[in-house]
């Protein structure tokens, strides 16, 4: 591949233990607005503006990319993966149009607003029950406690998973994780796609068992929408929408509301004064996402030759659109590396994407951590992070928090 007049970056590796542990510190040193980074194979942009006309030129910029497996697979794993139905384009945030809006619209439509708002009692009492559990406690893991099984739960029973399956599939989330946004070794690769065959038969299976069962859940919503036309929406796609949420709605969401923890905790007087003033909770997921976002890389592909920010790249350049760093940029936010609670425009952040594959569960998602935060902020006003941990991270380029995030109520 040509990098023509491209600067090339060898040092940079986003899967190595220092850049996992700290981002930030990578970005501080001077970054050129596009680099090409060999590790990865990947031009890696940097700028809020370069960002954002990426995602508004779906022609030239395409999403196939988006979850395509980072590394290159094992022959044996790909076999598993095309025989397992889980095809190079799987899902609704790699598809380019038109066959990405038969999949969003009827999602969409299945994914109102007056679902999203039906959940909220149903997030609070799970929120409220998950803390009743570890009442008492002197010392918590708020990853453990709350941030991973609140928005799991929550997503998959707004799809109609039966309970008993919940653990399956939390599992086979973070197979997918490591199998499209990490590097796993060949000889786990295997055992990975397997994995993931077996969690597209269970999408397949599920959409069998509401067409049988219709319940109040989205998965019954999409079928409504099969039956009306069925030549336009397949009982196939409704399984791959359903991939797509299970995923998409979960550790993107644990992210959102361990980071926001861990950054008002950093500086307690931001604790303090969220809890002081709850109306205040909403800023702080946006400023969240904007300074430490959960999904912190998106991907496209170039479908020709074109120039970004002076840079000339070849038609199937593959992209990585440093949504962090867009949150850090000078000639986007005042101030940029400062948390602040009070920022006007925090929710300029790009931390949701652009355009036309807009994350489909952003209110949702910021809803969820809302509650999360008020939850928390009721119960334990004076909550403190455990002093001398070490914050770990997942081994991917996209999804971040920490792994584990040790509070102390007081
Ligand atoms: C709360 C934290 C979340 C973050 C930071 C996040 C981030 C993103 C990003 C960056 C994209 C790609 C956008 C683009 O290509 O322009 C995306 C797409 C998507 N997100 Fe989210 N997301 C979150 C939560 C959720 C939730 C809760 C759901 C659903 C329950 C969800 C469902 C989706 C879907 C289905 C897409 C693909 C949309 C399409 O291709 O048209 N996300 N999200």
């Amino acid at each position: 591949m040509t990098t023509t007049n491209c600067p090339v970056d060898e040092s940079f590796d986003p899967l190595s233990p220092e850049f996992l542990a700290d981002p930030f510190a990578v970005m501080a040193a001077a970054q050129p607005p596009v680099f090409f980074a060999p590790s990865i194979g990947y031009y890696v942009v940097t700028r809020y503006q370069d960002i954002e006309e990426v995602f508004r030129d779906p022609a030239t910029y395409s999403a196939a990319a988006a979850q395509a497996p980072l590394a290159p697979l094992a022959p044996e794993a790909q076999q598993i993966l095309l025989a397992g139905g889980h095809r190079p384009q799987p899902s609704m945030a790699s598809l380019d149009e038109p066959a990405h809006a038969r999949l969003r619209k009827p999602a969409a439509r299945a994914f109102s607003m007056k679902r999203v708002t039906a959940m909220i009692p149903t997030i609070e009492a799970t929120a409220t029950r998950l803390l009743d559990a570890i009442d008492g406690a002197p010392e918590f893991d708020l990853v453990a406690a709350l941030a991973f099984p609140l928005p799991a739960n929550i997503v998959f029973s707004l799809m109609g998973v039966p309970e008993r399956d919940f653990g399956q599939l939390k599992q086979w989330c973070g197979y997918r994780a490591a199998l499209s946004w990490g590097r796993p070794a060949p000889e786990d690769q295997v055992e990975i796609a397997t994995s993931m065959a077996a969690y597209r038969r269970y999408m397949r299976a599920l959409v069998d068992l509401k067409v049988a069962t219709p319940g109040d859940d989205l998965a019954s919503d999409l079928i409504a929408i099969h039956d009306e036309a069925p030549d336009r929406l397949t009982l196939d796609e409704i399984a791959s929408i359903l991939f797509s949420l299970s995923f998409a709605g979960h550790e993107t969401t644990t992210g959102l509301i361990s980071n926001t923890v861990r950054r008002l905790l950093e500086d307690p007087g931001r604790w303090d004064e969220i809890a002081g003033q709850p109306d205040l909770i909403p800023r702080a997921v946006e400023e969240s996402l904007r300074y430490d976002p959960s999904v912190a890389v998106w991907r496209r592909v170039t479908t020709r030759p074109v120039t970004l920010a002076g840079v000339h790249l070849p038609e199937a350049a593959k992209l990585y659109l440093w949504l962090a760093a867009a949150g850090r940029d000078k000639a986007a936010f005042a101030e940029p590396d400062r948390f602040d609670l009070h920022r006007p425009d925090a929710e300029r952040h790009l931390a949701f994407g652009k355009g036309q594959h807009f994350c489909l569960g952003a209110n949702f998602g910021k809803l969820e951590a809302q509650i999360a935060l008020a939850e928390l902020a009721l119960r334990y006003p004076r909550l403190r992070l455990a002093p001398d941990q070490e914050f770990t991270f997942h081994p991917n380029i996209s999804f971040r928090g920490p792994q584990v995030l040790k509070v102390r109520p007081r």
